[in-house]
């Protein structure tokens, strides 16, 4: 089926609404920071009048991908899923803060491939051992008994980007630093919409 051109060009929207759109893709290990990174994030271009919306893979989970598990495939599936509806976002002239996992290269670089230039790959980089003794959920030490098959880092693998637009050390920095610096990212990405 053709696509249908838009009626009212992304372009149009960002004049109105004086920013851009586009998707900061937080990736990254569970217990990594990405959760309170996107919803700070979120937090603080709300507050400045921008048009935001976080989307957590978590929350996802629970209704667009709650057929979806843990295999390989049921991944791929997923972050397929994400990248539509991020574009979708995107289109409507909103920035997209997305806290999932995503941990296969491939499946990024297709939502890269999708967004074009309006994709900022952002990896939220904390040791395996910081996350596993941090463990917020519990799910770790569940993975480690062998309650969770397929657990990221455990006993599925983390693919780390090759080249992301930012790199935040969660693992080594404080929170508030890590979060200071999307935030001066997120204003120079998404400025003036002209
Ligand atoms: S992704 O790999 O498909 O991108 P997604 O971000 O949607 O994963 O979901 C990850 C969240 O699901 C984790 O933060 C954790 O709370 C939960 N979870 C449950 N089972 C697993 C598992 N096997 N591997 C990773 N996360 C899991």
């Amino acid at each position: 089926m053709k696509k249908q051109l838009y009626n009212i060009a992304p372009k149009a929207r960002w004049i109105r609404q004086g920013h851009k759109s586009g998707v900061l893709w937080l990736t990254g290990l569970s217990g990594a920071g990405k959760s309170a990174l996107a919803v700070g994030l979120e937090r603080f271009l709300f507050d400045k009048g921008m048009r935001v919306f976080a989307l957590d893979g978590d929350n996802l989970r629970h209704g667009l991908t709650g057929d979806l598990g843990f295999s390989h495939k049921d991944r791929h599936e997923n972050i397929r899923r994400l990248a539509e509806v991020a574009a979708a976002f995107v289109d409507s002239g909103f920035i997209v803060v997305t806290a999932f996992i995503s941990p296969f290269r491939v499946d990024r670089d297709n939502a890269r491939r999708k967004l074009g230039g309006q994709f900022h790959e952002i990896f939220v980089k904390a040791d395996l051992n910081v996350c596993e003794e941090r463990d917020p959920k519990g799910l770790y030490a569940r993975a480690r008994a062998g309650e969770i098959k397929n657990f990221t880092g455990i006993s599925s693998p983390y693919e780390e980007p090759y080249c992301p637009e930012l790199i935040l050390n969660t693992g080594e920095e404080e929170f508030e630093s890590s979060l200071a610096r999307l935030l001066d990212y997120a204003l120079i990405a998404f400025a003036d919409g002209s």
